[in-house]
């Protein structure tokens, strides 16, 4: 066995053993923040990253709060506390076996999803949480246990972040023709100038793609992207920063998923989306732009990356969930139905605390 293979394999142990005392034995140390996670470092524990969803902590202490009138000795062990966070870790558990199954485990960082018991402490809480009513000293959270990419911490890695340009002047116009042509590949052309253009908070990007050496990497990379969407109906989280990097290795590159998973009721989203496009068809003004239009959009993000790129290095493949959905006459007749999805999603991302 390969020292490598040794290392990766006492890691799985370590991970395997951890339990609700997780925080007090491994002490983690806070390194960074993402969109949800807070991210740790755990000292004399090189190869791991802990990462704390605030999501759930926000839950868990919501519901207490909600629940002040409960006896503060049980709530740890409370079921109504427990049941949706154990709900929670066993879908995304499930849905990261099959990530690793379609991408391998050399590209999807062993991660483990566990219940914690986690201190609860004011400042950090504070800075987390506007609420004045008082919080436990201790909570039950999830968090993630995840081997660590080296490379993202020393920035060598190329993050494959999926941003796009928002001309504030025609850019529902456009973005209604540049959706057809990313939710339905097979009938509308790719505009490729137009599909792939990258807003400054996707910095890497640019470079990627125009780096001959990298070609290789990024094309089994959206292979196996396109394999996945197409036979599981799921995205991959391509928005955040690092979410899907790039990395150096010793015969030319890789590539890494740390936080490309979606939450698990994704893989509904397909036919919620051709549910509306068809209601749309019949009685625009009856579709619910509200609760539809943000899964629109990040669909739609997702499949204008990977779809747009597929044309750029000129693959066969494509994702294409939705040709079956529509007669390709009425395609054009959509732009509209794109244009009030991010109409509805720029409204609501302006309101705190939205749930996608
Ligand atoms: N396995 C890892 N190794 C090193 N750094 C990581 C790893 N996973 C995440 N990070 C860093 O932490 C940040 C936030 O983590 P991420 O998993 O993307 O959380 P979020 O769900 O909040 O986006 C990332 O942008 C990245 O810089
Ligand atoms: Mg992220």
């Amino acid at each position: 066995m390969s020292v490598e293979q040794e290392k990766i394999d006492a890691l799985h142990t370590e991970i395997e053993t951890v339990d609700a005392s997780f925080w007090e034995t491994y002490k983690p140390e806070y390194v960074a923040r993402g969109s949800d996670c807070l991210v740790f470092k755990i000292p004399d524990h090189a190869n791991i990253v802990v990462k704390l969803s605030t999501h759930h902590l926000a839950s868990a202490l919501h519901w207490y709060q909600h629940n002040e009138h409960k006896i503060p000795e049980d709530l740890l062990d409370d079921p109504e506390l427990q049941e949706p966070l154990q709900q929670a870790t066993a879908e995304m558990d499930g849905c990261a076996r099959e990530l690793r199954s379609f991408f391998g485990p050399e590209k999807v960082p062993q991660t483990r999803y566990v219940i914690a018991k986690i201190p609860v402490l004011p400042e950090a809480m504070g800075v987390l949480f506007d609420s004045k009513k008082p919080l436990p000293p201790e909570t039950l959270a999830v968090i993630q246990i995840q081997k660590i990419i080296p490379e993202i911490i020393e920035r060598t890695s190329k993050s494959l972040t999926a941003f796009f340009e928002d001309p504030e002047d025609d850019h529902n116009q456009n973005y209604g023709r540049v959706m057809t042509q990313s939710y339905f590949p097979s009938h509308v052309a790719m505009n490729e100038e137009e599909t792939l253009r990258f807003s400054d908070k996707s910095p890497d990007i640019k470079e990627v793609v125009t780096d001959d050496s990298l070609t290789e990497t990024v094309c089994d990379f959206l292979r196996t992207a396109i394999r996945y969407t197409n036979e599981t109906q799921r995205s991959l989280d391509t928005m955040g920063p690092d979410n899907a990097v790039l990395i150096e290795t010793e015969d030319g590159s890789d590539y890494r998923l740390p936080d490309a998973l979606m939450p698990a009721n994704n893989s509904e989203w397909v036919d919620e989306i051709k549910n509306g496009i068809r209601l749309f068809l019949t009685d625009p003004n009856a579709v619910d732009f509200e609760k539809l239009g943000a899964r629109v959009v990040l669909f739609g993000s997702y499949l204008r990356f990977i779809n747009g790129l597929a044309a750029h290095y000129n693959l066969p493949e494509r994702i294409d969930l939705f040709t079956d959905t529509v007669e390709a006459e009425n395609i054009p007749k959509l732009h509209d139905f794109f244009s009030r999805s991010k109409t509805a999603w720029h409204t609501r991302r302006n309101v705190p605390n939205n749930e996608i």
